[in-house]
């Protein structure tokens, strides 16, 4: 295959199916696929694997059992270990033993609520092994959330730990796990709880198995065979209501995509070391903490902790340089923060980075000011690169592994081999070069981006509605003079606070059913440390007296309803919402009022006063902060 950025590209889109298949070598199959793309199926339907092969055995047939596949690393606990291949197989293998034990078997759901501890990875890898289909939900959401994600996924067991660790703080989950099996319809099985020596939990008999007990009488299981189109996961990520979308990634074009990635954007070879400062509960910790690393035959490294305060803003480089980390991944909010704890870098300095030669960023746009200060610091490529949970893996980037060396602060990069991007106008025109349009992706997408919306067939055909043949990412952009795609946010009412997906639209719908509020709006506030953070404006229902106390309750019912991720903290009542005519709430006005933006009175208001009511309010509080 070719080594060169343009050739790669260009043969990617003139023939995507021999591209795939060709890329499709790097992968071990059971019956090696001679089909790339299939309307209607996905890619390589003639293709059987097993994807915990190919992240774990094959490595250990190749005589690569001694090297290590997974270093956990946890400054909340201390704790800090190095698997290799060989103990990785053992324990996946037996992982997957226990969950056959319990009577899960292929195609049946297991839903993952586990914090970023190893047995979280053999977990998913263990369901990769029996042709189960896990589905992880992130430790930062709130009962009613996973419960949601109960009902949808009908998982037949669920698997958790005692406790979370969250900087200083011990989260037990246990009263979170069981609160959602009791909001939620559908009846699990079994739960099956890892105690962690932090914080013990209570079992349910018959229901709740303990973990450790479980693994203990489990035999190790062999990988089954799998059909290339076979779901590999389902990750729920925020849509415009507040119904999660269930994004189905197919086994065998996950593979092959993922093994690409490794090798060609991010030119990382096997026996190095990647790290993705995320969480397996987001899409970055599938592809590039779990999945593609391990496939690629790389040490993967599973880190328990935040980039401050777990002890300090030196913890990233203190890991790079002591696990000799080649290539690190991470958000540009955990960027800023660790900058505004050591801006002149100090720790950098003191500490070094070992032997990284690049860091990548993706969750939110890079803005130029935080990708100079790390460049200018750690004096290495700083690169961002751009993609969603709906694609699986980066379509903008600079493929260092293509000797691609392009950037530009402020862009995402170039479309990744086999993205044909096209950025559309309302009309479904392209726009000209330099003009803002909807980023969209000419179908059909390439191998490892979604299938298909677990159980909502017309959630997905709407991602493919707006322009025909193409795929609409709900973000906006432009592509320069020069190609250089820049990515500036989004067209509908998702949010991306602290490098977390957030709806909007779900906010107000959990707001809403506060007793006192007749109607509200929540709209995304630039944040210096976390990008975006929502903020509220609610007015309450006639005769009702909002009280001091009402910002306060909204504040902890969408805690209790979203969970602690959620991160509002601003609630504002205010006598009247600014509408239009037809009764609209005009959100974009209010957005660019909270943002500073010189907005004007929209045409089409109803309430002109109302608007300037919530201007006069932002200005003194930005008074307030500012005396
Ligand atoms: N389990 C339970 N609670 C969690 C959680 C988890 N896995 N992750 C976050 N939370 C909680 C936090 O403790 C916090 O709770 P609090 O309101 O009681 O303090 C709340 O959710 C908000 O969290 P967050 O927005 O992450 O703020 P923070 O101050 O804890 O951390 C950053 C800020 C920037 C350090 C952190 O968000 C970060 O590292 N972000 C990077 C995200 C990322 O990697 N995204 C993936 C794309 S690459
Ligand atoms: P998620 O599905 O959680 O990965 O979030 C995807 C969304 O995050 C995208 O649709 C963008 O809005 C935003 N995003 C991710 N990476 C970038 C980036 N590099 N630049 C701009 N926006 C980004």
């Amino acid at each position: 295959m070719s080594d060169n950025y343009e050739d790669a590209y260009a043969r990617s889109l003139a023939d995507p199916d021999a591209f795939w298949l060709e890329a499709a070598g790097a992968i071990d199959w059971i019956d090696r696929p001679r089909t790339g793309w299939t309307d209607g199926l996905g890619w390589f339907v003639d293709g059987t694997l097993n994807s915990c092969y190919n992240a774990v055995d094959r490595h250990v047939a190749a005589g690569r059992g001694g090297d290590v596949a997974v270093i956990y690393e946890s400054p909340v606990t201390g704790a800090r270990q190095r698997i290799d291949f060989d103990t990785l197989l053992d324990r996946v293998s037996r992982t997957a033993g226990m969950l056959a034990d319990l009577g899960v078997g292929k195609g049946d759901r297991v839903i993952i609520y586990m914090p970023m501890i190893p047995e979280t990875l053999f977990a998913m890898l263990a369901c990769a092994r029996i042709g189960a289909i896990h589905s992880v939900v992130f430790g930062g959401f709130a009962a009613p959330e996973l419960a949601k994600r109960i009902d949808d996924a009908t998982p037949r067991v669920l698997l958790t730990a005692s406790c979370g660790i969250e900087g200083g703080r011990i989260l037990p989950y246990k009263p979170l796990v069981d609160h959602a099996l009791d909001l939620a319809a559908h009846r699990v099985e079994h739960v099956l709880l890892l105690q962690r020596p932090q914080c013990a939990a209570d079992l349910i008999p018959g229901r709740d198995r303990d973990w450790a007990e479980g693994y203990d009488a489990a035999a190790p299981t062999p990988c089954v065979p799998v059909a290339a189109t076979d779901p590999l996961y389902i990750l729920y990520t925020s849509g415009t209501t507040g119904t999660p979308k269930g994004v189905v990634r197919q086994n065998g074009g996950h593979a092959v995509a993922l093994a690409w990635s490794m090798r060609h954007i991010y030119g990382i070879k096997p026996g190095e070391t990647f790290w993705a400062a995320s969480d397996v509960g987001w899409v970055v910790g599938h592809s590039y903490i779990v999945y593609g690393p391990l496939i690629a035959g790389c040490t993967t490294l599973l880190f328990e902790g935040k980039p401050v305060g777990t002890p300090d803003a030196g913890t990233f480089w203190r890991t790079i340089a002591d696990h000799r980390v080649d290539i690190f991944f991470t958000a540009p909010t955990a960027i800023r923060a660790v900058r505004k704890e050591d801006p002149d870098g100090g720790f950098i300095r003191d500490i070094g980075t070992g032997r990284l030669r690049a860091m990548f960023l993706a969750g939110e746009r890079a803005d130029p000011d935080t990708l100079l200060w790390a460049e200018q610091h750690l004096d290495m490529p700083v690169i961002d690169h751009w993609w969603q949970t709906e694609l699986g893996w980066p379509a903008v980037a600079t493929c260092l592994g293509l000797g691609d060396e392009r950037r530009r602060a402020g862009s995402a990069g170039f479309p990744v081999p086999g993205f044909r991007f096209a950025v559309l106008g309302d009309d479904g025109v392209s726009v000209a070069p330099g003009a803002s349009g909807h980023m969209t992706v000419a179908t059909p997408l390439p191998p490892g981006c979604y299938s298909s919306l677990w159980n909502n067939a017309e959630g997905y055909g709407r991602a493919f509605q707006s322009f025909a043949g193409h795929y609409e990412s709900g973000d906006a952009g432009h592509v320069d003079s020069d190609g250089f795609v820049h990515i500036m946010g989004r067209t509908d009412d998702i949010i991306n606070v602290a490098g977390h997906r957030l709806s909007t639209g779900q906010i107000e719908q959990i707001i809403a059913a506060h007793p006192a509020v007749a109607e509200c709006a929540v709209i995304g506030a630039d944040d210096g440390l976390k990008g975006m953070v929502p903020i509220a404006f609610a007015i309450t229902k006639s005769g009702v007296d909002a009280g001091d106390a009402l910002p306060g309750e909204i504040v902890s019912l969408v805690r209790q309803e979203l969970g602690p991720v959620a991160a509002l903290k601003q609630v504002h009542i205010v006598g009247a919402l600014p509408k239009t005519r037809s009764g609209k709430i005009l959100r974009a006005a209010i957005r660019g009022i909270v943002n500073g933006a010189d907005v004007g009175i929209p045409p089409t208001i109803e309430n002109p006063d109302a608007l300037a009511k919530i201007a006069e309010l932002m200005q003194s509080r930005q008074h307030a902060a500012a005396t």
